[in-house]
């Protein structure tokens, strides 16, 4: 049975490869490169054909601006019926790309393949230069995006964070004034039924916080404080944590610079901790923008364990909450817990389960709570075996919503599966 699997998983991914890149679906869904994505589907690769895992990485640094900053969005085929399209952003380096980035995972899967793998001088190369591109962008997320020097980043958009829909921005959302007359075409909700996917009083803001970036040129000097929408997200600080500890390491293998990444590392290490709730026992997001703390119990907030923070007694803590997340559910993690007042089973990023979440946070708890973090791998694995590759599904019936043949669901189950001695 589950030889049968791994041969449809591997399946998924090629069927959706494209020259050098992957879409995450091959049903008109999503109809470009998508930058977390395709960091994903890296890894996915890798246990098959490392080939085309480095082309994947490789193929979306080459759509990388000038400034360091790599796009969410690359789009390698402009003639689709996607919203917003490649003219509508406006923008981009070699290839017509989003004017934003999304979660950086990039150094984080490229360590990974890096450990595991017998790497040919030439792949080492090209590994080199992509290590090279990574300290750029990472560079320029601290530089634009923590200008103050804090130790934590911003999102200035929701589609940033990857989980574009979520109850975590519906007050800073709601404070975003939609811009007057605006004109625009979803095509999302024409593949998908607009029942599990975000409304339209949600696109009008990303709209119109698209279009102001657009009208300040995308400029990252000016937008950190002009921006309609600026959040720090413990979620995408987790990733950024844990991608800054792995190309420290990365770039000691390279010989490259690193002492100001290790000292923006201990100074994330630190600041984080202020996002910690000591009574509580959870983290929770700050908006900039409106000077407001924001507590909605995301699955996300648990990334903090994908940052292997030194504090124990935090980590213990939150592996407590954790447990209660989904208290005894057979299918976990709802991307947002039940009780929830904004909770929706079945709505996109407001409730349902989605693979990346429970792999980020197994990556998290292996090292922590190896009991507990086999418990998430097998019901992550199981979830698929019964109800196959889609993009999200429901936590209480582990019912399938969105995209069929997606291709991050294939290839982080192709990682659970061949994950050796658990590291
Ligand atoms: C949606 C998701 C985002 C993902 C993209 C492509 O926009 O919210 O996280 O990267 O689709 O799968």
């Amino acid at each position: 049975m589950r030889n049968n699997l791994i041969e449809k998983a591997k399946k998924v991914l090629l069927g959706n490869k494209k020259r050098g890149f992957t879409l995450p679906t091959n049903n008109k869904l999503y109809p470009a490169q998508w930058k977390w994505d395709s960091g994903f589907i890296a890894l996915g690769y890798s246990h098959f054909n490392l080939k085309y895992a480095i082309d994947e990485i490789s193929t979306l640094l080459k759509g990388q601006w000038k400034d360091g900053m790599i796009p969410h969005i690359l789009f390698h085929d402009l003639n689709t019926n996607y919203y917003p399209n490649h003219s509508v952003w406006n923008c981009g380096n070699k290839i017509h790309s989003s004017g934003i980035t999304q979660p950086p995972v990039l150094a984080i899967i490229l360590k990974k393949i890096l450990d595991k793998n017998k790497i040919k001088v030439t792949q080492k190369i090209k590994i080199k230069s992509m290590v090279q591109k990574l300290k750029k962008y990472h560079e320029w997320l601290i530089k634009y995006r923590d200008p103050k020097n804090t130790g934590l980043v911003s999102i200035l958009h929701p589609w940033e964070s990857g989980y574009d829909n979520s109850p975590l921005w519906d007050y800073s959302m709601n404070e975003v004034k939609v811009e007057k007359n605006l004109k625009y075409k979803r095509g999302d909700n024409k593949v998908i039924n607009p029942e599990y996917r975000p409304l339209d009083s949600d696109y009008d803001r990303y709209v119109t916080i698209k279009n102001h970036l657009r009208n300040n040129k995308y400029n990252p000097k000016h937008l950190y404080k002009k921006s309609m929408f600026n959040v720090v997200d413990v979620g995408f600080n987790s990733i950024f944590l844990r991608a800054n500890k792995d190309l420290l390491e990365l770039l000691k293998i390279f010989n490259f610079e690193h002492k100001k990444l290790h000292k923006f590392i201990l100074k994330s290490e630190n600041k984080i901790e202020k996002l910690y709730n000591k009574k509580k026992g959870v983290f929770t997001n700050y908006d900039v923008k409106n000077k407001k703390k924001i507590v909605v119990p995301s699955i996300t907030n648990y990334f903090i364990l994908f940052a292997n923070l030194k504090n124990q007694n935090i980590n213990k803590k939150i592996i407590k909450n954790l447990k209660n997340h989904n208290l005894k559910k057979k299918y976990m993690f709802s991307s947002i817990k039940p009780n929830y007042k904004k909770f929706e089973e079945k709505r996109y990023w407001r409730g349902p389960v989605w693979i990346n979440c429970n792999w980020i946070i197994y990556q998290g708890l292996k090292n922590k709570d190896k009991k507990f973090a086999n418990i998430i791998k097998e019901k992550t694995i199981n979830l698929i075996e019964k109800n196959g590759f889609y993009e999200y599904y429901s936590f209480k019936t582990g019912k399938a919503f969105g995209a069929n043949n997606f291709s991050w669901s294939a290839s982080l189950f192709l990682d659970l599966i061949f994950e050796k001695n658990n590291n």
